[in-house]
């Protein structure tokens, strides 16, 4: 563990563009596959705060020679928790080792990666929020002592064997902070929430991805990007990628203010940035349920989706941006949405 070895950042990001490119058959020199998300923390951009609690302790527990306090973030899909975890591990310079709570269905699938783990490492557990129950429970001794618990035969016959792991590190991540156990969330040292992105960092997140796609955009350009990805870098990079095809089939190259709005209207993102899909969540509650109250369920029924994925994937920027409201009752339009949607507020018909 140490952070001396600058080379280990730079082959840990190596090893994961190799393992890409070597699928590629007739892979040129130059990798196709780039990697925009940030490798490091002085990289990052955006989330000041959780950046620089970060660092500090890092930083203390490289000079210290210990591993990482067990980190928990929560925030809506796409605004950094495993990026984050990728660059906790660089700058820790240790291994990382990636799983998430539905593929771990027994105590010994678990078990199996933490008898693996070597000192100092990371272990990222992804939606950790849908670990079962007695997986979880092999978790608590693992997070406190570095230890986990056998339990041998039945009855008057079990025997306990307490069984020790290497100091690990982990990082859990959720996308529902309520859905997680108390013991569980009390058993990490540092737990933060990532907020979505302003649109100045987004524009900066914008340019920085440009520049590694080696395709040219001005301000204004970024800007359209940024404001149309709902405060989250990934759609700003997946929007980008869109813009850059338009730009380069159908324009100068250049990404401007204009090419990006028409690419970005044929893509069925709006100025908001709301999805096709986020229009019709908010018409079929001004249409079919006469604005709300209605219960999320009753939503996800008619739109035929699951609840779950409208709750992470499509309320939390509705919610931020003032077009939802959820209430004990159930979730409502808001005047602003119906404002937007072109709807008349009285009749909740197209004006
Ligand atoms: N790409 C995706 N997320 C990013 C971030 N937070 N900073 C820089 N580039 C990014």
């Amino acid at each position: 563990m140490g952070n001396q070895d600058p080379q280990k950042r730079t082959a840990l990001d190596e090893s994961r563009g190799a393992a890409v490119s070597k699928e590629v058959p007739h892979a040129e020199k130059t990798s196709p596959f780039i990697n925009l998300r940030p490798t490091g923390l002085k990289e990052y951009i955006g989330q000041a705060e959780v950046v620089k609690t970060l660092s500090i302790a890092i930083e203390a527990a490289l000079k210290r020679g210990e591993p990482l306090d067990h980190v928990l973030f929560h925030a809506p899909p796409g605004l950094g928790k495993t990026t984050l975890a990728h660059i906790i591990a660089a700058e820790m310079g240790v291994n990382i080792t990636v799983t998430s709570g539905p593929a771990l269905e027994k105590g010994g699938d678990l078990l199996g990666i933490l008898t693996h783990l070597e000192e100092g490492n990371l272990l990222f557990i992804d939606e950790i929020h849908r670990l079962p129950r007695v997986v979880e429970e092999f978790l608590y001794p693992a997070m406190e002592d570095f230890a986990v618990d056998f339990i041998f035969d039945k009855g008057v016959h079990a025997r306990s064997h307490r069984y020790r792991l290497e100091r690990f590190a982990l990082v859990g991540a959720t996308t529902r902070a309520g859905l997680l156990s108390a013991p569980l969330r009390e058993r990490f040292g540092i737990v933060r929430n990532l907020d979505f992105y302003s649109d100045e960092d987004l524009v900066r997140i914008a340019k920085r991805s440009a520049a590694l796609l080696d395709v040219k955009i001005d301000t204004d350009g970024a800007y359209e990007i940024a404001c149309r990805s709902r405060g989250t870098p990934r759609i700003v990079n997946r929007l980008l990628k869109r813009v850059r095809d338009f730009t380069q089939v159908r324009a100068d190259g250049v990404i401007r203010k204009e090419t990006a709005m028409e690419a970005l209207e044929l893509e069925g993102v709006d100025g908001k940035g709301l999805t096709v899909l986020d229009r019709k969540f908010l018409k079929t509650i001004i249409e079919f349920y006469k604005g709300g109250p209605v219960g999320i369920e009753a939503i996800a029924a008619t739109l035929q989706e699951e609840s779950d994925s409208l709750v992470d994937i499509v309320e939390p920027y509705l919610l931020k941006i003032g077009l939802l409201t959820r209430t004990s009752s159930g979730r409502k339009a808001t005047e602003q949405a119906y404002r937007h949607l072109g709807f008349s507020i009285q009749h909740g018909l197209f004006k």
